[in-house]
């Protein structure tokens, strides 16, 4: 587009180092504490330790999502390639104030978590996924986003929404969400209902989510062994969703 310039200019063109444009499309990120990472105690005896995924690692991650968006059931496909987006989004910093938790059973990557904060106290639950199925693994890697959201980064509510009837039964039922009108308010993944949890009613009720559904809670002092064990990512041989 081209006005003529309404004052004489010495120079007829400007010229931009793109460093100077990044900052402009990135934003600039907010002060967030980081997740101090957690294990918890399946079901079935074994360890998952939930840590952040790092950086370096989405390029893998990239990989191993490029399949889980061709399972053509429970909804993996829509989520895979959701979450693939997400996943290069952090990467190529074009989502704001991202987080991205992975569940993690000896150096195997079996759970998926993330979302971003809106602001300072709306955190947006982005998508959860089982990797490996039957352990109640998504139900405890949303817990414990949730649980970074109001315990750690002190936000007062928690925004959702559900693409699949098992995710909207493991926490939408799960946890008594109630709704926001719909369309009036509408959640950033495909404009579908907002379902939330405000700091208050976490406070009363949602605390107790993971305990009830496995019997145990998330553990914070976390051995170095288990972390070292945890270290470096190793994807699935294969999709076994
Ligand atoms: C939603 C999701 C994260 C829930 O994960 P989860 O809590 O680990 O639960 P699972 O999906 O493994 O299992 C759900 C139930 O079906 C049973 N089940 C389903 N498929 C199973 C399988 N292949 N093997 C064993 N059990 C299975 C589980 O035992 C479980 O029953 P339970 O309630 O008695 O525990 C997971 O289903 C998933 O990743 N779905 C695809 C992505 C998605 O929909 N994400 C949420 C977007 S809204």
């Amino acid at each position: 587009m081209k006005l003529k310039t309404p004052c004489e200019v010495s120079h007829k063109t400007l010229t931009f180092d793109v460093e100077e444009i990044e900052p402009i499309l990135q934003g600039y990120p907010m002060d967030m504490k980081p997740w101090p990472g957690a294990m918890v105690t399946l079901k079935d005896g074994r360890e998952m330790y939930i840590r952040e995924a790092k950086l370096e690692e989405a390029p893998l991650m990239l990989t191993y999502l490029e399949k889980v968006m061709k399972v053509e059931h429970d909804f993996y496909d829509i989520v895979g390639a959701r979450v693939y987006s997400e996943v290069l989004g952090w990467y190529r910093k074009r989502l704001k104030d991202p987080y991205t938790l992975v569940g993690m059973i000896d150096g195997e990557w079996v759970g998926f978590a993330n979302g971003r904060l809106m602001n300072k106290d709306i955190n947006i639950s982005l998508h959860t996924m089982a990797l490996a199925r039957g352990g109640r693994i998504g139900a405890v890697m949303y817990y414990a986003k949730a649980y970074y959201g109001f315990e750690i980064l002190g936000n007062k509510e928690w925004w959702a929404t559900y693409e699949s009837y098992n995710g909207w039964m493991r926490w939408g039922v799960g946890m008594a969400q109630p709704s926001y009108p719909w369309p009036d308010v509408q959640h950033e993944l495909g404009g579908a209902r907002v379902y939330y949890v405000t700091k208050e009613y976490w406070d009363q009720a949602v605390k107790t989510y993971v305990q009830q559904m496995i019997g145990a809670d998330l553990v914070f002092d976390v051995p170095d062994k288990l972390i070292k064990a945890n270290e470096i990512m190793r994807l699935p041989e294969e999709v076994v969703v």
